[in-house]
């Protein structure tokens, strides 16, 4: 993966019998290519020597607030902005509640409060004091502050106990550490992203829409920003947070939606991604009134609506990668496929939205992804964990889009 290259993590060990997991975190982090900084509370020392930590660290490590070698060196406030991250693991119920109080007693506190970067926190305790209301009102302050929490998990504790507050594993640590930082891999690409319903009016009141709640969109558009992209996210009305670093533009109608994107491809876009689920028809005429209540039936026109993706697809120059969504309800693969071709999409991204547990508006997708080699099935997970995968395979297209050439061509049409 390589996210962590170059990063600066200081990891703050206090004092739990679990302390012996860091050694192997710290390896997991350097292998990785971060360099760590280890902060020990006084009790973390009782469990485990300065000197280990130093080996595995490769650099002396932190214990004392007035440390007058250490000023000379690195003291807390180089060290606290020296941070890309700061660890704290394992954090014992006592820590967490002097980090809720933002309490400043000693370096590895004093540290939290100090540094602008991302604090985590993997706690590890008794079962019974994870489960105290004590700790769950300090969890609650330190996740309200935005605070990273990984695990405790649940198992046999070293006290006898069975139960949550075990310390994550070394590689569940790192994993979450690692999944925070950017991949780059899309670092100077321009990615647009379609996402959410469109809404077509049908007098002043009432419109045709779909159950799209946007957020396989979102979860893309975070995807990709996290990856480096200049990410625009043009979407229908929808309720979600704007993921950081990404520009939103709202919508209500598909005509709407072409027009941004068309603004938004001004200059060359590398990847554009169509998830919105656009309406295919639109009122002919949209009424200025509202329309009043008649005979026992109404007849309405209906008129196709443009293929947004379709135009993308086709616009010169055209984006080095095209990706659609196919919404299913039958014949998944061949539908999806049929769509690829006639809209010319180097990959269609296809989902079954007659199930409830995925597709519209559920926090989890199945999908097929189908492109010039064949179908293949991503298994079901969360939206936001698919949107890195399709991210992640879409920035390996892009990095063979030098000889990416779609093949279906023949066929255009809708
Ligand atoms: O928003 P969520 O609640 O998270 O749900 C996610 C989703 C189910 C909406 C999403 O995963 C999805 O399937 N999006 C595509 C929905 C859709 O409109 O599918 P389609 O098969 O009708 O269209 C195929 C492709 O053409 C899509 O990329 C669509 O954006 C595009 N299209 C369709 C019609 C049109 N007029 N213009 C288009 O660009």
């Amino acid at each position: 993966m390589g996210h962590l290259q170059n990063r600066n993590i200081i990891i703050g060990v206090t004092g739990g019998i679990a302390a012996y997991k860091i050694a192997e975190t710290i390896r997991l982090l350097r292998r990785a290519g971060a360099s760590v900084r280890v902060i020990m509370s006084r009790g973390a020392q009782a469990f485990m020597t300065p000197l280990t930590l130093q080996s595995l660290s490769g650099h002396p490590v932190h214990t004392d607030l007035l440390d007058e070698t250490a000023e000379m060196g690195m003291g807390h406030i180089e060290l606290a902005r020296w941070a890309d991250a700061y660890l704290i693991a394992p954090a014992t119920a006592d820590t967490l509640a002097r980090l809720a109080m933002g309490r400043a007693d000693d370096l590895l506190t004093t540290t939290a409060l100090a540094t602008p970067a991302p604090l985590f926190v993997a706690p590890a305790m008794n079962q019974q004091m994870w489960a105290s209301q004590a700790t769950t009102a300090n969890m609650k302050l330190l996740l309200d502050r935005g605070v990273h929490v990984i695990g405790p998990e649940s198992g046999e504790q070293a006290c006898g106990d069975i139960g949550a507050g075990r310390l994550s594993e070394p590689s569940d640590i790192y994993a979450a550490i690692d999944a925070f930082f950017p991949t780059g891999k899309l670092a100077g690409k321009k990615v647009i992203i379609t996402a959410g319903p469109t809404l077509e009016p049908i007098d002043p009141v009432r419109f045709i829409s779909n159950h799209s709640s946007g957020k396989m969109g979102f979860a893309l558009a975070q995807a990709a920003a996290e990856a480096g992209a200049d990410t625009v996210l043009i979407c229908g009305p929808v309720t979600l947070e704007t993921p950081a670093g990404v520009t939103r533009i709202d919508i209500r109608t598909a005509a709407e939606m072409l027009d941004a994107c068309r603004l938004y491809s001004a200059t060359p876009v590398d990847l554009f991604i169509g998830s919105a689920a656009v309406a295919d028809y639109r009122p002919q005429t949209a009424a200025e009134q509202k329309i009043k209540k008649g005979g026992a039936s109404i007849t309405m026109e209906l008129v196709r609506n443009p293929d947004i993706i379709g135009e993308m697809a086709q616009m010169n120059p055209r984006p080095a990668v095209v990706v659609g969504f196919a919404a299913e309800t039958e014949d998944l693969v061949d539908h999806a496929q049929a769509k690829r071709l006639a809209k010319q999409l180097d990959v269609i991204v296809a989902n079954d939205v007659s199930r409830v547990d995925i597709g519209f508006n559920s926090d989890a997708n199945a999908v097929t992804w189908i492109d010039e080699s064949g179908a293949e099935t991503i298994a079901m997970t969360t939206k936001n964990n698919l949107a890195k995968i399709v991210i992640e395979r879409c920035a390996g297209l892009l990095g063979s889009s030098a000889d990416l050439e779609f093949s279906g061509r023949e066929g255009a049409g809708s």
